[in-house]
């Protein structure tokens, strides 16, 4: 199996759940990245987080709320000075709200958009703005999320299918992850040509703050297993919304086109 080895990683939300764990695991990785960005929103609240950048001078922790213009291209300032020519090799769009919101009664325009400012466009304009420093990284001949990828945390709830099956009315949540393999599609197709790959990825079910406590998923059973299928991807990923073990997800149902 191809090995990760990216030099530069940049994750969002990366103060506690998946997030954090995406971030210990590339501290194991046998070839080490140099930089490990961790970005999150409440740096002093982030005591596991702070801890670990104490303890290892790759990890940084950058502070950014995705929802926030200004913090976003502040962001980017800090990565490039840092990482410079080398550009950053691999993005990881983690941040994600999911208020569990149910059924039409308690919907709102506010939380409708607010899922979507965090789940879709934050996740999109953070890639925008880091698409300079993809790009210095990227090379036409060699997709890989070692070399210049976007991975962006989507779940088995876009998927239509699934959604029809479990039949829970998560307008808000749902609606976003959809949208977001969308971004995930459209975004591969544009920035391919600069050798950058951008790809979804369903973490699993997962015990954490979001996944709640009955999730099929420990921590250690989802992010090693998303690591090796991060590791596998290659040209023709992008676009590909992959499960954390690996499989790919077929969320856009293929038909005819007619016009
Ligand atoms: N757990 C699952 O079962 C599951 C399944 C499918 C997909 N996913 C996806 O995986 C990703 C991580 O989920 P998780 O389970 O680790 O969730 P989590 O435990 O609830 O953590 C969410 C993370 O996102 C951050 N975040 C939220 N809003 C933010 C903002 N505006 N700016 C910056 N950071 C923000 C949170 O920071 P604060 O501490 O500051 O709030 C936190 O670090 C999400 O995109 C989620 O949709 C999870």
């Amino acid at each position: 199996m191809s090995k990760l080895s990216p030099k530069s990683v940049f994750i969002t939300g990366a103060n506690r759940g998946l997030g954090l764990a995406f971030v210990k695991h590339f501290l194991d990785l046998e070839e080490l990245p140099t930089h490990v960005f961790a970005a999150c929103r409440q740096p002093d609240q982030a005591t596991e987080l702070t801890r670990l950048a104490g303890e290892n001078g790759r990890v940084r922790v950058v502070k950014l709320d995705v929802r926030e213009d200004e913090e976003i291209a502040a962001a980017v300032v800090e990565v490039e000075k840092v990482v410079g020519d080398d550009g950053l090799n691999l993005l990881l769009n983690n941040a994600g709200v999911n208020h569990q919101e149910r059924g039409l009664e308690s919907l709102t325009r506010e939380k409708m958009n607010y899922h979507f400012d965090c789940n879709v466009t934050a996740p999109l304009l953070v890639s925008k703005a880091f698409l300079p420093l993809l790009r210095r990284a990227g090379n036409k001949t060699d997709f890989s999320c070692s070399r210049a990828a976007i991975i962006n945390l989507s779940s088995e709830v876009s998927l239509i299918n699934f959604v029809k099956r479990i039949n829970d009315f998560h307008y808000a949540y749902d609606c976003t992850k959809c949208a977001l393999n969308m971004v995930t599609d459209i975004l591969g197709r544009e920035v391919s040509p600069d050798g950058v790959l951008v790809a979804g990825l369903h973490p699993g079910w997962v015990k954490t703050d979001m996944g709640g406590s009955n999730a099929k998923l420990d921590i250690e059973e989802s992010v090693p297993k998303c690591m090796n299928t991060i590791a596998a991807m290659n040209k023709d990923s992008s676009g590909l919304l992959y499960s954390y073990a690996g499989t790919i997800m077929r969320w856009n149902a293929e038909h005819v086109i007619t016009q």
